[in-house]
């Protein structure tokens, strides 16, 4: 029998499982198509981190929704507890921004001022909870050891964001998965998306390696993989894959409580005794596998910032692949040229972080919203000045 959904989502990492979430929460009928297992790419490989204010710092248009999915996740977590019974992990705990020298400690100083300034601006437009000065502070190197006792001395003070926080990966993407399913989505794992079906300049379905299903909408959520599966559209995505390695090891207690972020090397503590040691990052290869002197380095690094990571337990090594696009900004909206198709990928290094406000924007674009023409599928071909 001809199988037809309202929406086929291409890819079942955390953005993919995410706008599943959101669109069968309004009753959309949802298929998602998965070559792989569902977070077993990007979504399986990250610390998990939400460095709204971290990673994005300043006049980045990604910056306000940043903020605004980071806020999403209380009320998040609640809801896929509850629908089921899986802890998402939040940790509300803060990320502390280490600066090595004079030099970075000048530029966190104006990045916290900058953080500062535009919360004074939000202030005025929502009410929000935080005082100004509890957003972004600046501490001295006597400061974040009093904070962090485990740190080097050796630092020279940080940039302590205490809004910015923290979730298990994994656990985020099988949640968001499973409450879709709960909801009505189906899930079809280990089956590659092969090629999209397309009449009169509409997609109207995908093929599969043993079959065609077709949908109202397709929504290519494919990651770093999203620009293959639009060959012969029109459309060259600006996009490359950046390889991420990461390893983590085991402590007994708890050797600090809150994220350290550095330029060279990020230590993420996370529930149960666990910390997360990331990440390289080496562009234009989907190669996963992970070498000894990223490693070695990365070790180095981490250890120099808190010493006594020398006497924990080695646990394990991976990598993942970052969808990362030219200008760094995600692709989020429809396809310039072909009706029905939709595209939400390129995330790079925070798709963790958006995959909640990702889920939201999308299931609106299907309603019938816009979403805001800086993430335009075809924003990099019209500053070129090119053709799709
Ligand atoms: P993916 O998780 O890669 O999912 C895409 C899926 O599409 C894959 O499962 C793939 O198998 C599937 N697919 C591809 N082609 C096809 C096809 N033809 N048919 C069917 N399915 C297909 N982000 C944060 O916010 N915080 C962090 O701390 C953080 N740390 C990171 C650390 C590392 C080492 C790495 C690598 C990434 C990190 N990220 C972090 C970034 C984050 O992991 C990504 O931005 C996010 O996972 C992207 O999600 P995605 O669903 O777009 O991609
Ligand atoms: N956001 C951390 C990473 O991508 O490595």
């Amino acid at each position: 029998m001809k199988q037809h959904y309202d929406v086929i989502i291409i890819g079942g990492g955390v953005i993919g499982c995410s706008i599943a979430f959101q669109l069968s929460k309004r009753d959309y009928r949802v298929l998602i198509v998965e070559k792989d297992s569902l977070g077993g790419k990007a979504s399986g490989a990250a610390a998990g981190m939400l460095g709204a204010q971290a990673e994005l710092e300043k006049n980045n248009p990604l910056f306000p929704i940043a903020k605004e999915s980071r806020a999403m996740f209380p009320g998040l977590a609640e809801e896929l507890r509850s629908l089921t019974g899986i802890d998402i992990e939040l940790l509300q705990s803060g990320i502390l921004k280490i600066a090595r020298t004079n030099e970075e400690a000048a530029e966190f100083k104006d990045i916290a001022a900058f953080q500062r300034k535009l919360h004074k601006v939000d202030h005025h437009q929502v009410t929000v909870s935080k005082s100004t000065s509890e957003v972004a502070q600046w501490l001295t190197p006597e400061k974040i050891v009093q904070q962090e006792q485990a740190l080097s001395e050796n630092l020279s003070g940080g940039l302590w964001m205490p809004e910015d926080g923290q979730v298990n990966p994994p656990l985020l993407t099988k949640a968001y998965a499973q409450a879709a399913a709960v909801l009505g989505t189906k899930v079809m794992e280990y089956t590659a998306v092969q090629g999209l079906v397309i009449e009169y300049n509409c997609v109207v379905g995908v093929k599969t390696g043993t079959e065609t299903i077709f949908a109202d909408e397709v929504i290519v959520a494919a990651g770093a993989w999203s620009e293959q599966l639009l060959n012969n559209t029109g459309l060259k995505l600006d996009s490359y894959p950046v390889k991420g390695e990461c390893f983590s090891v085991r402590h007994h207690g708890q050797l600090i409580t809150s994220s350290i972020f550095s330029t060279s090397c990020y230590i993420v503590p996370k529930v149960g005794g666990q910390i997360i040691i990331g990440a390289t990052q080496k562009p234009h290869t989907f190669d996963e596998t992970v070498s000894l002197n990223s490693l070695s380095r990365l070790m180095e690094d981490a250890v120099s910032i808190i010493p006594a990571l020398k006497e924990t337990k080695w646990e394990k090594a991976w990598a993942g692949v970052r969808p990362q696009t030219g200008d760094g900004l995600p692709y989020l909206g429809r396809h310039p040229r072909l009706g029905r198709l939709s595209l939400a990928a390129g995330h790079y290094r925070n798709g963790i972080l958006l995959a909640p406000i990702t889920g939201l924007l999308m299931a609106d674009l299907m309603g019938g919203s816009e979403i805001d023409s800086v993430f335009r599928t075809d924003r990099m071909l019209t500053q070129k000045g090119g053709s799709t």
